[in-house]
């Protein structure tokens, strides 16, 4: 049994797996996992779920995004809009970025045009980046495979008067949402990590073909090694989330990572550093290792 079977087991989860099939227990993890009051919603869809995330990783956490279960509760605008709710992690990304940038020429606030944010959720980030990091973008946009999440976010864009647009879609179909069109900046944070490894290097390589000066990542980061020399992706036991190495995957895809960061165990709130900022062509690398 993995670390996380062994985790979310219970003799209940373990009897309702044996007698109950998948299908129908996929049903009963939605209805839960609907019922807010409901303690242990998260425990109870991961016990019900154990089997089929260790069979089909990729199903499973697609499965629980795109019903906005289990670890997706916390997606609501009043816990992830404005500065005081931003996550310090994503404050640190939008600072390398910045950073990346301006090493290359091109003023944040003034150069860049357009921003595609993968994984986008309800759009706080964007908004984030249209209001403070981005002002002088006119195109933002981002795509989420969880409908909930996206259709809150629109709500909530549009009372503000935001010029961020948001798409319901699936990672997998990146090819045809972004067909003809390229973006300055596409960043995509604590993404990949849903997907194994195969799938991840197909996004990294569509997102780089449609960015234009930087295609920036935030993963998770192994805790002891450099994820740079990981020779096969690591799981996260308490979710069976991928830690990939992103470094190889733009590789292999043909760009070239011009700046990087991995903090090993640094815990910030709750968050890992793992940071990959790369170019579709071929220039020089302007740092590897540890960042400080
Ligand atoms: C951990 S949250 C990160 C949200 C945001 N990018 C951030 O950094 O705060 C992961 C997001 O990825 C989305 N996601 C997961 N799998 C996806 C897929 N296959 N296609 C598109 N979005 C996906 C989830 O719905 C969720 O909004």
């Amino acid at each position: 049994m993995t670390t996380m079977l062994a985790r979310h087991d219970s003799p209940v989860g373990r009897w309702l797996r044996q007698a109950v099939p998948l299908g129908i227990r996929r049903r009963l993890a939605a209805a839960h996992g609907r019922r807010r009051w409901l303690p242990a919603r998260y425990r109870g869809a991961m016990a019900l779920l154990a089997d089929f995330a260790e069979r089909d990783p990729n199903g499973f956490h697609r499965f629980l995004w795109s019903r906005h279960l289990a670890y997706a509760d916390t997606y609501e605008i009043a816990r992830r809009y404005g500065p005081e709710n931003l996550h310090p992690s994503r404050l640190m990304f939008f600072a390398d970025l910045e950073r990346v940038l301006r090493n290359r020429g091109v003023e944040p606030s003034t150069g860049v045009a357009s921003v595609f944010e993968v994984g986008c959720s309800l759009g706080y980030l964007l908004r984030h980046a249209e209001t403070r990091v981005f002002p002088a973008a006119r195109r933002l946009e981002g795509n989420d495979i969880d409908a909930y999440a996206v259709d809150e976010g629109r709500r909530h864009l549009a009372g503000l008067g935001s010029r961020v647009r948001l798409h319901v879609a699936d990672m997998a179909q990146l090819g045809e949402l972004l067909r003809g069109q390229r973006f300055d900046v596409v960043f995509c944070a604590g993404v990949l990590m849903y997907v194994d490894e195969p799938e991840a290097g197909r996004v990294v390589g569509a997102l780089l073909r449609h960015s234009g000066l930087v295609t920036a990542f935030a993963g998770l980061a192994h805790p002891q090694r450099d994820n740079a020399e990981l020779g096969a992706p690591a799981v996260r036991p308490r979710d069976g989330a991928f830690i990939h190495n992103i470094d190889r995957l733009v590789e292999h895809a043909g760009g070239t990572v011009v700046y990087r960061r991995w903090e090993g165990a640094l815990d910030v709130r709750g968050n890992t550093i793992y940071f990959v900022f790369a170019e579709p062509g071929h220039a020089g690398h302007e740092a590897k290792g540890r960042a400080r």
